[in-house]
């Protein structure tokens, strides 16, 4: 569906929608529905030049989207609870099939959030400004992560003494509780981030790094989401082996949808949609 007067368009129909609310303002305006997606409980706005998207089997409950001159894609079969997405200034939010999210998502100047794979716990707060937060197929509990101070700090001299870095964090890294990852921080692949740690640096693959300033108190560990039988297995495993570790991470970290989708009558839909996209002021 296209509304022409202001370029805004609807493609697709949610599956299931129930107490939630979509408002287009301005121009330009895209939302795209994958097949079956569930929307429970939301809150959507996009306030001219931005495109929201939904891959297939995406289920949204209690979250909030608001995007102004800026873009988010949801891969296949996201899941969100509790979310809060923010994106303004030509930001982007990009995140892979299967990520389950919660927490606050803040992009701002051109800021971009992009994860293979997200998995958060416990609502962290992940903010991007002007550069860059990738995930790999990692997650976080309830974590600040932060590319930007937000604030300029400079010497007496007037140089700028703070700027923003990129923070890059790789696969199967495990971030505890209330820990912040700063500006600059580079996780290796299995690394595990002890809770209430602090850092903005490089910290190679499988290390465990604890404390304020983070340090790496031991190297060479993996971990699972559950203790398996079957991931005995894999042991002995050269942490160098990257087709070893792949396969062992492929076991120990599954994570298995929990939430069942709904069906709804695809007509009474598609008139609220075409409700949505014509009254969009
Ligand atoms: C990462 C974690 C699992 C490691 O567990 P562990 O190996 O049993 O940890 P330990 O307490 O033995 O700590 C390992 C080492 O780090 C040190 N360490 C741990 N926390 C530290 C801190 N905050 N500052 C400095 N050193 C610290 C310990 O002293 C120990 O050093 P040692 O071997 O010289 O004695 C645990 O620290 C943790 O963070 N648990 C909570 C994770 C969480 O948030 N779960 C929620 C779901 S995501």
């Amino acid at each position: 569906m296209l509304c022409k007067k202001k370029n805004n368009l609807i493609e697709g129909v949610p599956g299931f929608i129930k107490k939630s609310s979509f408002h287009l303002s301005g121009k330009n305006n895209k939302i795209i529905f994958g097949k079956n997606c569930n929307i429970v409980n939301c809150k959507i706005k996009l306030y001219g030049d931005s495109t929201l998207i939904f891959g297939d089997n995406c289920y949204f409950e209690n979250t909030q989207i608001m995007l102004r001159e800026s873009e988010a894609r949801f891969g296949d079969n996201t899941e969100s609870s509790k979310t809060t997405v923010t994106a303004a200034g030509k930001s982007l939010l990009d995140l892979g099939a299967g990520s389950v999210i919660c927490g606050e998502l803040d992009m701002r100047n051109q800021g971009i959030i992009r994860a293979k794979r997200l998995w958060t716990t416990w609502g962290p707060h992940i903010a991007a400004n002007h550069g860059l937060i990738e995930f790999g197929d990692g997650g976080t509990a309830d974590s600040i992560i932060y590319n930007s101070d937000f604030h300029p700090m400079y010497d007496l001299e007037g140089n700028l003494i703070n700027e923003n870095q990129d923070v890059i964090i790789g696969n199967n890294v495990w971030i505890g509780r209330k820990c912040f990852i700063f500006k600059g921080a580079k996780i290796g692949d299995g690394s595990i981030i002890s809770s209430g740690t602090y850092t903005g640096k490089e910290i190679p693959p499988h290390s465990l790094v604890a404390g304020n300033p983070g340090r790496i108190v031991r190297r060479d560990v993996v971990w699972a989401v559950k203790d398996k039988p079957e991931l005995k297995e894999f042991f002995p495993l050269a942490p160098d082996d990257e087709e070893d570790m792949r396969a062992f991470y492929n076991r120990a970290y599954e994570v298995t949808p929990t939430i069942k989708h709904r069906k709804g009558c695809v007509w009474l839909n598609r008139l609220r949609m075409f409700f949505v996209l014509f009254r969009a002021k």
